[in-house]
């Protein structure tokens, strides 16, 4: 027991010429309030009032006058604090700060709390041969020679799966999802040689595609994935990360493909897409493919998204069911 509290003496103690220290370097917080507890208080009480070397102090239902009390003369273990070192507005202000030093944080109670994210609304495109093969290949009749935009140049296959993409590859004039019509699933719609709009709005992100009316709507309230159920398009979860949009998609049903080679997944299949614009016309595309039924790890494409810049431009319509029961009757 006498051994713990001296070590805690000895670290408040030590936490004393922190503070003096820490009492040096201007801080510049939003709340003035804010200011005065981490010039001062956050050492012991840790940030936000939450509590540390000394008991939390938020949120403060003490009486300012009562707290200014114990600041200059010391209480127990903490030490008295001089108004060279803290004014006494300064502790008034951060006793009005730890009433609610979430809602200070997020602006000072005063102006707008929303920090201001960039606007992706638009038209883009990608512009490469990714939605032929994601990995470095020849031209072929129709199909664009490209070099990989897989970091690493090649999918990490686990062994036994190689063979699925092999027969896929063999058969993919007839077997690709997407010839048949089908939603072509994430990544791959980001990266077909359509255009696609975005359209941003505070709590979701919508984006329409040329290609077979597909649409993603992308939630960005905070809320969570549903129940597990199978989508073609997954169900898509986003968030800010500084100036990112970090789009989390999972619940695939399997069935779709990266590419029209054969490049495919299972319904395990977790894809985390980073959006960071990089310039009014340009978006740097990055998609994270996590699916342990098929890859030894995790692995990466990564491409630019171009604005499309004509004016008068929309989002026309190819219409993919209706080529394919015309090439059905055809046959
Ligand atoms: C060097 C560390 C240290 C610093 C700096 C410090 N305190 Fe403390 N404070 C303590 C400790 C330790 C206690 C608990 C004392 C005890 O229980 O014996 C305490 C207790 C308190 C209490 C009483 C809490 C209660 O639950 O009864 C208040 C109020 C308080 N501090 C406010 C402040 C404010 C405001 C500041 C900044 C101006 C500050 N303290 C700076 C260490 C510190």
């Amino acid at each position: 027991m006498r051994i713990q509290s001296r070590r805690r003496a000895a670290r408040i103690a030590a936490a004393c010429c922190i503070v003096l220290l820490a009492g040096l370097h201007t801080a510049w917080a939003q709340h003035p309030g804010e200011a005065a507890y981490d010039k001062v208080c956050v050492t012991c009480h840790g940030p936000q009032g939450s509590g540390g070397l000394a008991p939390a102090l938020a949120p403060m239902s003490y009486d300012a006058d009562y707290v200014l009390a114990i600041v200059r003369e010391g209480f127990g273990q903490m030490p008295p604090i001089s108004a060279r070192e803290l004014s006494d507005d300064e502790v008034y202000q951060l006793v009005e700060y730890l009433a609610a030093p979430g809602a200070a944080a997020a602006g000072g109670g005063q102006a707008a709390a929303e920090p201001e994210h960039p606007d992706l609304s638009g038209i883009w495109q990608a512009l490469n041969a990714a939605s032929w093969n994601l990995e470095a290949h020849n031209a072929e009749d129709g199909v664009p020679a490209g070099l990989s935009v897989v970091v690493g140049e090649t999918i990490p296959y686990r062994d036994d799966a190689l063979a699925q993409r092999r027969q896929n590859f063999e058969n993919r004039m007839t077997d690709d999802p997407v010839r048949q019509c089908f939603l072509p699933g994430v990544p791959r719609i980001m990266y077909m040689p359509f255009p696609f709009q975005i359209i941003q709005t505070p709590d979701h992100m919508v984006m329409t595609f040329e290609f077979a009316h597909a649409v993603r709507i992308i939630y960005t309230d905070g809320s969570p994935h549903p129940l597990p159920n199978d989508f073609w398009m997954g169900d898509s979860r986003g968030r800010w990360e500084g100036d990112t949009m970090v789009i989390n998609t999972t619940y695939f049903n399997g069935q779709t493909w990266f590419d029209a080679s054969g490049n495919y997944h299972s319904n395990q299949l977790n894809v985390e897409e980073r959006l960071t614009p990089r310039g009014e016309d340009h978006i740097l595309y990055e998609a994270t493919i996590e699916d342990p039924e098929v890859f030894t790890r995790p692995w990466t494409i990564r491409m630019p998204l171009y604005r499309r810049l004509e004016e008068n431009l929309q989002i026309l319509d190819y219409d993919c069911v209706d080529f394919f029961l015309d090439s059905l009757i055809e046959r």
